[in-house]
C-alpha cells in the first residue's frame, strides 16, 4: 500500500479505544481493519475524509453497515480466500473436541500416564456420526462435504434460507428445522454470521434440547453462544464437550470455561494459515487500492456507494 498512498500503521498491534481509532483516522481516506475496530455511526462522524473501510476478515458485524451507506463510506470484506482453511480448522476443532485430544495431551504432559486403560480418554466417534451445520454458507458447505466425503458422517443443517437443489445434492446434505438439528446432531458446528438476530442462537434452551453425548464447535462469532449457559451445561455434562474459537468479549473468555476439561479453547485463529491470512491481507490491500485509486472494489458490502460514486 506504501506503494500508492501515504501510510501509517499500527505495527505494535495496540489496542485502541474508540477515541483513539478516531484520532488516528484523521484526514485518512482508507482505513485496513482487522476485524476489531468498530467502525461506526460516531467514528465516521468525527472522520469525515474517510471513504472507504477494507476488512481482513469476511465476518464484519463491527461494521454498522447502514451508517456506513448512509455516510457514503464503502465497506468491503475478504470472502472466498478463506473458505478451505477455515473448514479445515472447524473440522480439526470438532474433531480434537471428540476425541479428548487436548485433555488426554495435558494428562500425558502432566506425567499422570502410568498404563494402558480401556476406557483412558474414550471419546466420539466421527465417522458415520451425524454432523449438524447451523449457518450454510461457504464455510458450512465446506465442512458438510469433509463430513459426508471424507468420514461417511450424515449431514444435516439448518440456514435461514434452504440451499439450492444442486447445492444439497453436492454436500449431501439434508435441512432440517433448527429444533430437528439440535435434537439430532452427534456433532453441532456453528458457522453463521453475527447478528441481532443471531445472538445467544445457543443458549440454555438449545442446548438443553442436545444430546447428553453430543459437542458443540463455534468457530463462528462470539455471542452466537451464551456462554455462561455453555459453561453451565459442560459443568453438568448436558452436553459432552465444546470447541471455541471464538468467545463472547474476546479475547476474554468466560472464567468457567477456562476451567474446565471437557472443553477445547483456540484464541480465533481459524483462518490462520501464512498463506490464507497472506491472501486475506492482499484482498483488503486490493480493495483499498482499487477503490482510492479507480472507484472500483472486489468486494464490496455495500456497492450502492460504489453506484451514487
Ligand atoms: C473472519 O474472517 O471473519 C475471521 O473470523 C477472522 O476475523
Amino acid at each position: 500500500m506504501a506503494q500508492h498512498f501515504e501510510v501509517s500503521s499500527n505495527q505494535g498491534d495496540e489496542a485502541w479505544t474508540p477515541l483513539q481509532l478516531i484520532q488516528k483516522l484523521q484526514g485518512t481516506q482508507g482505513v485496513f481493519t482487522t476485524g476489531g475496530e468498530r467502525i461506526d455511526a460516531a467514528l465516521l462522524a468525527a472522520c469525515p475524509d474517510l471513504k472507504i473501510c477494507a476488512n481482513m476478515a469476511v465476518g464484519y458485524n463491527n461494521f454498522d453497515l447502514e451508517a456506513m451507506t448512509c455516510a457514503g463510506v464503502l465497506a468491503t470484506n475478504a470472502p472466498e480466500v478463506l473458505t478451505e482453511t477455515t473448514a479445515d480448522f472447524g473440522f480439526a476443532l470438532m474433531m480434537a473436541t471428540a476425541r479428548r485430544l487436548m485433555e488426554a495431551e495435558h494428562f500425558l504432559r502432566a506425567g499422570l500416564w502410568t498404563r494402558w486403560r480401556y476406557d483412558l480418554f474414550a471419546g466420539a466417534d466421527i465417522h458415520g456420526s451425524t454432523l449438524g451445520i447451523l449457518g450454510m454458507g461457504r464455510i458450512g458447505q465446506g465442512i458438510a462435504k469433509r463430513g459426508a466425503l471424507g468420514f461417511g458422517m450424515k449431514v444435516i443443517y439448518h440456514n435461514r434460507s434452504r440451499l439450492d437443489v444442486a447445492t444439497e445434492i453436492d454436500c449431501r446434505a439434508s435441512y432440517v428445522s433448527k429444533q430437528e438439528l439440535l435434537k439430532t446432531a452427534d456433532h453441532l458446528v456453528l458457522v453463521l454470521p453475527y447478528s441481532p438476530e443471531s445472538h445467544h442462537a445457543i443458549g440454555a434452551p438449545e442446548l438443553a434440547q442436545m444430546k447428553p453425548t453430543a459437542t458443540l464447535v463455534n468457530i463462528a462469532r462470539g455471542g452466537i453462544v451464551d456462554d455462561c449457559a455453555l459453561a453451565l451445561a459442560l459443568r453438568n455434562k448436558t452436553i459432552a464437550a465444546a470447541g471455541l474459537d471464538v468467545f463472547e468479549g474476546e479475547p476474554a473468555v468466560h472464567p468457567d470455561l477456562l476451567r474446565l476439561p471437557n472443553v477445547v479453547l483456540t484464541p480465533h485463529i481459524a483462518s490462520a494459515t501464512l498463506p490464507t491470512r497472506l491472501a486475506m491481507a492482499n484482498l483488503a490491500a486490493d480493495n483499498l487500492i482499487g477503490f482510492l485509486k479507480q472507484g472500483k472494489a472486489l468486494t464490496p458490502l455495500n456497492p450502492e456507494v460504489l453506484l451514487k460514486r
